[in-house]
């Protein structure tokens, strides 16, 4: 089928680069002669029509999308509620039932005339995006994500604008810590994945790094502390990604809402105690927390965002549907939904970033 019109939507947690994909794809749709538009808050613009009285689903023209390449946030905003295939319904008792809307949505693209969808999200967008595919509906997906951790693509867009910062923020704790002769703790996000740990841990020139791939011991980690005092190096920096778990324990949730995937925090915070308590040194925590998602992409993920934004309708344009772009060798390439849905990628414990982080004498607690 010729596609004439295309519906854009970004879901999950936002990441910088999000609005040079759209930007990319816009472009990329229009000069091909098709129509634009884009659904507000993931699925909510649809699935929530009284919280959209002027219309959730906007156009989406060259005008609408001048000057965005660089902003942070996304333009057509996002959440990580109102999942379709699980959507939580209020019952008069207060309680609530999880129902699938996919067919209410693929009634609501027909009634526009929407074509075709480019998806951009992380891997619970993807699992939403297969079941359009499963029902016949042609869906592109963009792998979205500051963790890292999606499957089928070597990098995301927003992870390397949160490893640059995490880096930049490393670097500033460092004068501080050894001023005043603390040990600091930087708790970052990253889910069950470590990669914003490792990289911007090891850039930053870290003393310890625990990830989620590394259950770690806390006697370990301050065996460190303690060494590097008697050196004469009065501080130390340890960063934790907020996944990471003790070799006797678990990773740390601190909740999880209905519709909504579980909250992970309290890494860093029991870490700061134990290692306080068996060292005898000062030690505070820093958590960069939603700092690493916002702000301007870097100059990387902007690249690979307008990339994987032209790929999508690329894809859509040669009759592709139900694969995700990635990056594979640093090329292009487009993947199976079924390939990647449901799979995590996490840090590779044989990683050469792991090896040469041991080798500049930084400790995992292993
Ligand atoms: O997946 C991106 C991410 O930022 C994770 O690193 C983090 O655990 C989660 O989202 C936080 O989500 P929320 O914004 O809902 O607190």
């Amino acid at each position: 089928m010729a596609i004439r019109k295309i519906a854009l939507n970004t879901g999950g947690g936002d990441a910088p680069g999000l609005n040079a994909v759209i930007r990319s794809a816009v472009h990329s749709a229009l000069h091909r002669g098709w129509e634009c538009v884009g659904i507000r808050d993931g699925y909510n613009g649809i699935l929530e029509p009284d919280e959209y009285p002027h219309n959730g689903i906007i156009p989406l023209t060259h005008q609408s999308v001048r000057g965005i390449t660089h902003l942070g946030g996304t333009i057509l905003g996002t959440t990580n509620r109102g999942n379709p295939l699980n959507f939580p319904v209020r019952q008069s008792d207060g309680t609530y039932l999880e129902i699938n809307r996919v067919d209410e949505l693929l009634t609501r693209f027909h009634d526009e005339g929407i074509d075709a969808l480019v998806a951009i999200g992380g891997d619970g967008s993807l699992k939403i995006a297969n079941a359009f595919v499963e029902k016949g509906f042609p869906v592109v997906g963009v792998p979205k994500t500051i963790d890292n951790d999606i499957f089928g693509t070597e990098v995301t867009f927003g992870f390397d604008s949160a490893v640059s910062f995490a880096t930049e923020c490393i670097d500033r704790l460092h004068s501080t810590a050894e001023s005043h002769h603390r040990v600091i703790v930087v708790e970052v996000m990253g889910r069950y994945a470590g990669w914003i740990a490792l990289h911007a841990g090891v850039a930053g020139t870290a003393d310890a790094i625990l990830i989620p791939e590394i259950p770690y011991s806390i006697d370990k980690i301050a065996a460190k502390v303690i060494e590097r005092d008697e050196r004469g190096r009065h501080f130390s920096i340890i960063v934790v990604a907020e996944g990471a778990k003790p070799v006797d324990g678990e990773t740390s949730i601190i909740g999880k809402s209905i519709g909504q995937a579980e909250r992970l925090g309290g890494a860093g915070e029991r870490i700061v105690h134990q290692i306080e308590a068996l060292t005898g040194k000062e030690s505070r925590l820093v958590v960069l927390g939603h700092l690493l998602r916002g702000g301007a992409p870097t100059t990387f993920d902007r690249l690979l965002s307008l990339r994987f934004g032209a790929a999508a309708v690329r894809s859509l344009a040669d009759g592709m549907s139900g694969v995700m772009v990635g990056l594979e060798a640093s090329q292009i390439h487009c993947v199976p939904f079924n390939e990647v849905a449901g799979k995590m990628r996490g840090v590779p414990t044989n990683s050469d970033i792991i090896l040469t982080a041991k080798d500049l004498g930084i400790t995992f607690g292993d």
